[in-house]
C-alpha cells in the first residue's frame, strides 16, 4: 500500500499532537457552555447527559473521530450522519447527498459536527441547514483538513481546523480513494498512475 503514495503531508505523529490540542479546545468551549447553562437554571450537573452530541460524518471522520472523543474528557455521546459526495473512483464532487437519515432531536444539545476534510463546503453546508433547523443550543463544525478557500462553493463556519492544506486530492486518516487508504495513518498523496490505474478499473465496471 504505501509503494501507491507520492508524498506525505502531514505524518502521524502531527496528526495526533494536532488532534489532542482540538480536542482539548473543544472540551473546554463545551464545558464552558455548560457552566453558562448551569448558572442560567437551564440545567443542572445530572442534565449534562446527552447535552454534548458528536457527529461525524460519514464514513470520511471515522478515524479523527475516535481519536478526537478520546481527547475529551468530558461526557458525551456520538450520533451518525451519513453524506456521500464522492461517488467511486472520482476526485471531485459531485454535489453533496444525504445517504441516511439525519438524528431528529438536537434541539437544546451542544452539537459538534466533525468532518475530515473541508473541501467545496456542500457536505457541511448541507449538513449545517438540517441540523440548525432543529434549533441546537450550540452548533460547531470541526475539521481535521481544510483546504483553500477558493475552491469553496458554499460558505460555512468552521471554528476548529486541524491543518490548512493545499487543493491537492488526499488519502489516510478516513479519506479515500474509491474506498481505499482510509487505514494509511497519515495524510498522504496518491501516486499519479495509482489514480489513472483505478479509474480505468472503475470505467471498465
Ligand atoms: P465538500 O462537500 O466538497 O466540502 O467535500 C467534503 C467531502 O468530500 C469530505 O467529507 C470528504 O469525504 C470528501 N473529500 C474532499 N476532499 C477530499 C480529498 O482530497 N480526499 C478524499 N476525500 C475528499
Ligand atoms: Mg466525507
Amino acid at each position: 500500500m504505501d509503494h501507491d503514495l507520492a508524498g506525505i503531508l502531514v505524518d502521524e505523529q502531527a496528526i495526533a499532537d494536532r488532534v489532542r490540542e482540538l480536542g482539548a479546545r473543544l472540551a473546554a468551549d463545551l464545558e464552558r457552555d455548560l457552566a453558562r447553562d448551569a448558572a442560567l437554571g437551564a440545567s443542572s450537573d445530572a442534565d449534562d447527559f446527552g447535552r454534548v452530541v458528536m457527529i461525524p460524518v460519514m464514513t470520511g471522520a471515522i478515524v479523527f473521530v475516535a481519536d478526537l472523543i478520546r481527547a475529551m474528557p468530558m461526557r458525551l455521546s456520538l450520533r451518525l450522519v451519513a453524506v456521500s459526495s464522492y461517488p467511486g473512483a472520482s476526485v471531485q464532487s459531485k454535489g453533496a447527498k444525504l445517504a441516511a437519515e439525519i438524528p431528529g432531536d438536537l434541539a437544546g444539545k451542544h452539537v459538534v459536527v466533525v468532518d475530515d476534510i473541508l473541501d467545496s463546503g456542500q457536505t457541511l453546508g448541507l449538513v449545517h441547514e438540517l441540523i440548525a433547523a432543529q434549533k441546537p443550543a450550540s452548533l460547531r463544525f470541526c475539521v481535521l483538513l481544510r483546504k483553500p478557500d477558493r475552491v469553496r462553493r458554499r460558505a460555512v463556519d468552521v471554528q476548529y481546523v486541524g491543518f490548512e492544506i493545499p487543493d491537492e486530492f488526499v488519502v489516510g486518516y478516513g479519506l479515500d480513494f474509491d474506498g481505499h487508504y482510509r487505514n494509511v495513518p497519515h495524510i498522504a498523496t496518491l501516486r499519479h498512475e495509482v489514480v489513472e490505474r483505478v479509474r480505468r478499473r472503475a470505467a471498465r465496471a
